[in-house]
């Protein structure tokens, strides 16, 4: 049995981390962190985890929560696990639902943060804990950067694209939506009911923090450095994300040549061979459900589960791909990934406490 601590228990990542844990069979949660709840049972904080959680709020104390711990869960903001990681590397191992781990140049953290990294050793040795790309460093890494939820969903969507060097990775557009909690438990008024009712609204356009998150990672798939274009959307729903993305084909015949279309060096001529190819990819990936050509990816069919649904079209009369994924955010894009890392780095099958249908509808 893993003994679990998780800071920043009280936010809705903390909570998902908590109520996925609680029926794992390989780990258990030992200590629950909270400033403003210390001494409070997690059930009056999480009505739904009454009975499945005895666990009881305590101070972010490491003297007391390091010595009986084999793995923390850090769910907080930003700027949170950096400051702490040094004192929990070589007692624990560290996943870090925040991004302070999730660039391997501090310097790009930095940029887009608009702070010193404080442990920028330790970013530089932690792994990006996207398990599909990744799963070999993860196994060994004493400290994982849980991705961002939008990047997990957008660069799943992308990678067979940008692998088999099938587009232009400069042509890479990525249109997002998001649910609420994707904005986290606190309060704000563009998050308050009256104004995200009824309404889905753009916000961080150009410039969202999560964008050179997905550029790293598709700069590694492509093998060069790439920038894409990435439009997030909030939507009046509690959960969920949905991400449409359009490239370029290479190879594909100028618009108006009577040539038929054939891309990259896999000769992709339609959705079938588009589909095919996604589906070896994701072959050995089983919280990726590639669908087929008659089924399009949405937010409800992977709620509260772990998986990420993906599928993607051709566009003969433009020349362009249109890859489309979903994700729960607070599961496959944060809580859900954070222990699927968990399994990877303790040589668990990576499904363990995990592989589950969402709730339908
Ligand atoms: N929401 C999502 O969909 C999502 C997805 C992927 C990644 N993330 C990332 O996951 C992290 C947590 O997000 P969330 O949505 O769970 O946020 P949240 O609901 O606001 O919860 C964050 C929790 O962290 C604690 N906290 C706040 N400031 C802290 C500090 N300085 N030191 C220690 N603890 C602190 C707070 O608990 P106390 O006040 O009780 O201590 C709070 O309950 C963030 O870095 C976020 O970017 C979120």
């Amino acid at each position: 049995m893993l003994n679990v601590t998780v800071i920043g228990g009280s936010g809705y990542t903390g909570g998902e981390v908590l109520r996925i844990l609680s029926s794992h069979p390989g780990a258990r949660v030992v200590h629950v962190v909270s400033r403003t709840h210390a001494g409070k049972p997690v059930g009056e904080v999480f009505p739904n985890l009454r009975q499945c959680c005895e666990a009881v709020f305590c101070e972010p104390d490491p003297s007391r929560y390091l010595p009986d711990t084999d793995v923390v869960f850090c769910c907080a903001p930003h700027g949170t696990a950096m400051g702490i990681a040094r004192e929990i590397v070589g007692k624990a191992k560290l996943i870090d639902l925040g991004p302070d781990f999730r660039f391997r140049d501090p310097a790009v953290f930095e940029e887009w943060y608009g702070k010193p990294h404080e442990a920028p050793e330790l970013a530089q040795e932690a792994v990006y804990g996207l398990v599909e790309l990744h799963a070999s460093e993860i196994k060994s890494a004493g400290i994982v950067g849980n991705p961002g939820c939008y990047p997990t969903c957008s660069v799943l969507a992308l990678a067979p694209l940008l692998a088999y060097g099938l587009i232009d990775p400069e042509s890479v557009v990525i249109d997002a939506k998001s649910g609420v909690s994707g904005a986290g438990r606190s309060p704000g008024l563009a998050y308050h009911f009256p104004e995200v009712n009824d309404s889905i609204r753009p916000y961080g356009i150009p410039g969202h923090r999560h964008t050179p998150e997905i550029e790293q990672e598709l700069s590694r798939l492509a093998g060069r450095q790439v920038k894409c274009s990435f439009s997030p959307h909030l939507v009046p729903m509690t959960r969920g994300i949905l991400v449409t993305c359009y490239a370029r084909l290479l190879g594909w015949p100028e618009v108006g040549s009577d040539r038929a279309g054939a891309a990259g060096s896999r000769d992709i001529r339609d959705t079938g061979d588009i589909i095919a190819l996604y589906r070896e990819y994701y072959e050995f990936r089983p919280f990726v459900r590639v669908l087929g050509p008659g089924e399009l990816p949405h937010t409800k069919a992977v709620y509260g589960s772990n998986f990420c649904d993906v599928t993607a079209r051709v566009d003969p009369r433009t020349g362009r791909v249109i890859a489309m994924a979903a994700i729960d955010n607070l599961v496959k894009g944060a809580a859900g990934q954070a222990v699927q890392n968990m399994n990877v780095m303790f040589g668990l099958d990576e499904r363990t406490g995990l592989y589950a249908p969402g709730l339908y509808p």
